[in-house]
């Protein structure tokens, strides 16, 4: 019942105040992937330009993998990790030699991609394919743990699991892309690490961290 109205809250939230970002306005397994890859080390704001960049040199899956590796690693200059760029091109390759150019289309095999995991594949499989699996990361984390006051030490690999497990249980099962970017929203630009803006939260009337005045406490990293 509580799990309902942070579905309906933060998906409310979404609908009227998303984020106006490039790779919104697609479903296509490509661009998310894309999208996804550049955003793993980068800021949404940097990221935009380089996605667009990429979009607007490569149309396909197919454009990427003929592509020369030095106009690639060229594209991506200026994003650092350049391993992201090399795993990029070697997968756009692989998914055209050995798949026929499809996608992987569930978690489970996208996670099976060089430089995918859970977190990307989650974010790709909701996104596209509408599969109901949590993207855990450090907003998932601070949001999760401030509105239902989880104060496990998210610097422990254990507490993975207990995040992952309540994702699976409360994502919304008709809307999991839109949930999970909300989480994304929310966290980078609301429930934030430090001056969280929670006079204009539009979950502040049930957040739990915020009842009992620890926001601030939350989450709980032990190591840093
Ligand atoms: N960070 C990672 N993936 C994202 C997405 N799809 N939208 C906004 N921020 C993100």
């Amino acid at each position: 019942i509580v799990f309902m109205n942070f579905n309906y809250l933060i998906l409310s939230y979404f609908d009227e105040n998303k984020r106006d970002l490039p790779w919104r306005y697609t479903k296509d397994p490509f661009c998310i992937w894309l999208s996804e890859i550049i955003l793993q080390q980068t800021r949404v704001d940097q990221g935009m330009k380089f996605y667009n960049n990429f979009i607007q040199e490569f149309e396909t899956i197919f454009d990427l993998a003929n592509a020369d590796e030095q106009k690639v690693l060229k594209l991506w200059q200026g994003l650092g990790y350049y391993s992201r760029a090399r795993n990029l091109h070697f997968t756009a390759k692989m998914i055209t030699d050995e798949y026929n150019g499809q996608f992987p289309d569930n978690f489970k095999d996208l996670k099976k991609l060089k430089g995918v995991g859970d977190y990307t594949a989650a974010a790709i499989a909701s996104i596209v394919y509408n599969e109901a699996v949590p993207a855990v990361d450090g907003n998932m984390f601070r949001v999760f743990a401030r509105y239902f006051n989880i104060t496990d030490d998210i610097s422990s690999p254990k507490t993975k699991k207990i995040f992952w497990d309540l994702g699976l249980e409360i994502i919304d099962k008709k809307r999991p892309g839109d949930f999970n970017q909300a989480v994304m929203d929310l966290g980078a630009t609301i429930c934030t690490p430090k001056q969280p803006k929670c006079e204009i939260c539009p979950l502040n009337e049930s957040c739990e961290a915020l009842r009992l005045n620890r926001v601030n406490e939350l989450p709980v990293k032990l190591k840093k």
